[in-house]
């Protein structure tokens, strides 16, 4: 475990319908306590703002993330919905660059940097997402695909806004397929990620970025992986659409290193 302080979001995807997803909101307000671990959760589209709202009312140390975003501020983007409305909705964090938005809908890395650089701008928290599929892991590609999408998302990114990015590695073999990287190939995989941090930016801004992990993370095997000391936290898919296994995702987090 690093000394930076953990980071965990729950990424429910295209799952839960709008009383599903407020009952969780509810039990999460209920387990999860106290500033040791950022916690996050990001609903489908048209729930953001119920679930923003029981979290608001309970007091909740959980924000409320958008699953993807667009770039411009208003006008003929039919479908599209503006940065300045997922505020209005209590959005404060953003996915940008989830693997399903890469490779089932087809982003690619250019439309990526372009939604991190505009959601940076309007002052969100950014979690850029990166990943390896499983034949470049095969072909020895995996530190090549991670830092060639981490130089595209990242370009044009100043040094003060990096304190509002965060990097999840989710080799895209590892999403919601039950597999998981061993403890040692993830932590090596994250250390290569903080090297291209300190080259693209400092050495400083490296050492304060938080790298989560991603692709089926759960309550049994978070603690070994976020014992890596590269590894800052988990970006969880399947896990966190149950309130106990999430909240022991979060309390595996907070164990000090
Ligand atoms: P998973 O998803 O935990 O179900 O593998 C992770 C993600 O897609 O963020």
């Amino acid at each position: 475990m690093s000394t930076r302080r953990p980071f965990i979001g729950g990424n429910w995807k295209m799952n839960l319908h709008q009383q599903d997803a407020v009952d969780l909101a509810l039990a999460l307000a209920d387990k999860v306590s106290g500033d040791a671990v950022q916690v996050a959760v990001f609903p489908a589209l048209p729930y953001l703002l119920p679930v923003a709202a029981v979290l608001h009312e309970k007091g909740a140390p959980i924000a409320v993330g958008a699953q993807d975003v667009y770039t411009q501020p208003n006008g003929a983007y039919t479908g599209e919905v503006s940065l300045s409305m997922l505020q209005d909705c209590g959005v404060t964090c953003v996915l940008v660059g989830h693997s399903e938005r890469r490779h089932v809908i087809g982003e690619a890395d250019p439309l990526i940097n372009e939604k991190v650089l505009a959601s940076l701008e309007a002052g969100m928290d950014v979690i850029l997402a990166i990943g390896e599929k499983i034949e470049q892991r095969e072909a020895g590609k995996t530190d090549y695909i991670n830092t060639g999408q981490l130089g595209y998302g990242l370009a044009g990114v100043t040094d003060e806004q990096m304190k509002r990015v965060t990097i999840a590695y989710e080799p895209v073999w590892a999403i919601g397929t039950g597999k998981t990287a061993t403890p040692g190939d993830a932590q090596r995989a994250h250390m290569v990620i903080r090297q291209a941090i300190a080259f693209m930016f400092d050495q400083d801004i490296a050492d304060g970025v938080r790298v989560q992990y991603g692709g089926s993370m759960k309550p049994g095997n978070a603690a070994e992986l976020l014992a890596q000391p590269d590894i800052d936290g988990g970006l969880i898919g399947g896990a966190s659409l149950k309130a106990d296994d999430f909240a022991a995702i979060i309390d595996a987090a907070a164990v000090p290193a």
